[in-house]
């Protein structure tokens, strides 16, 4: 390897250099065809992905980030590589991924993109996975990224139950946005899922609710699919908010007021999610929760959702 090294984000003449590198590691990876299909619906961008070269040109480490594709700012990152001949694998990807965090806080992005990794479920048990994330975990650690949780990740198929209205909870849906911003901010009251609660301590209790609402108003998934909760009194109960993101359709978000918890209602707004997408014809829905956000999780058990998977993420 000659010496000299540049770290620097890709342009579009740079595609068959980005997508030269492959891996057996058995961590998430974009893999050429994975590469390509992103960057054609804007998930992935040359400028968002980074190399590291020497002065012969050889790719050295890549680095590649998911944004929304309505937005310009980098969510997270979805893969890191770092040629296997590469001495220093911890201490190079730390470079890489410095310097684009550098740039990030250099164009006012407060707060660094989280790092997403998806393993299969019992990945405890694989040493090649172990040695995988060691040095990922690392290289994260070195650039800032020291936070670590663990999301359950969960699946409902059409074989799966879908079950039938209950009468419990009664459902309306509500074009005011202010309105559901106004339940983001109740219902992140007592939350037991990481990213509300860092996002609480950012932004404050209305920050948080308006973050929630663009967030999930640049998903795929449509506004009007939107439903608040009532109890057959007329008394607000929480939200259930199906939507989609780029793999298909999502349970998305559901919450329950705080007064308002320990009556199963969980169950009743996971149950209208399901029944929404099922009856639209779903042949899949995905559903992620913190592996610490115990009722959640429960939640899904109780439905039937399918624990497949674990998605390690990297925080600040
Ligand atoms: C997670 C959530 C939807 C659970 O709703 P729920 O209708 O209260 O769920 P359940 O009635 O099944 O509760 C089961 C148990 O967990 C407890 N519990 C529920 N939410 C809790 C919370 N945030 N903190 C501590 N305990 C909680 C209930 O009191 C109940 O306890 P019990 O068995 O001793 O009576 C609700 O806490 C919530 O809205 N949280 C914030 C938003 C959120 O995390 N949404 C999911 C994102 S993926």
């Amino acid at each position: 390897m000659s010496s000299r090294v540049t770290f620097r984000p890709t342009v579009e003449a740079d595609l068959d250099l980005v997508l030269s590198c492959h891996t057996d590691e058995p961590v998430s990876w974009a893999d050429p065809e994975r590469y390509r299909s992103m960057l054609g619906n804007g998930g992935y961008r040359p400028a968002h992905t980074w190399i590291a070269q020497d002065n012969d040109g050889r790719l050295l480490a890549r680095a590649v980030w998911w944004a929304f594709p309505t937005s310009d700012r980098p969510l997270a990152l979805d893969c890191v590589w770092v040629a296997p001949d590469v001495p220093d694998r911890v201490g190079f990807a730390a470079r890489l991924l410095g310097a684009a965090h550098d740039a990030f806080r250099a164009v006012g992005w407060d707060g660094l993109p989280e790092w997403h990794l998806f393993l299969a479920a019992g990945w405890r048990d694989g040493p090649a996975v172990a040695a995988a994330l060691e040095w990922r975990s690392a290289a994260a650690a070195r650039s800032g990224l020291t936070g670590r949780l663990e999301r359950l990740r969960y699946e409902w198929t059409p074989e799966l139950p879908v079950p039938e209205p209950s009468g419990r909870l009664v459902f309306r849906a509500e074009p005011d946005d202010e309105v559901f911003v106004e339940m983001f901010r109740q219902v992140a009251e007592g939350s037991l899922d990481d990213d509300t609660r860092r996002d609480l301590a950012r932004l404050g209790a209305d920050g948080q609710a308006r973050e929630t609402l663009d967030c999930y108003l640049q998903m795929p998934g449509e506004r009007s699919w939107w439903l608040l909760a009532y109890t057959p009194e007329g008394a607000p109960a929480g939200f259930a908010l199906p939507s989609a993101n780029q793999g298909g359709p999502v349970v998305g978000y559901l919450g329950v007021l705080p007064e308002m918890r320990g009556r199963g209602y969980a169950d009743e707004l996971l149950g209208a999610i399901t029944r929404f997408h099922a009856g639209r014809g779903a042949t899949r829905i995905g559903a992620d929760t913190d592996l610490d956000n115990r009722p959640m999780a429960a939640c899904f058990d109780r439905a039937g959702y399918r624990n497949f998977g674990v998605r390690l993420v990297l925080t600040q």
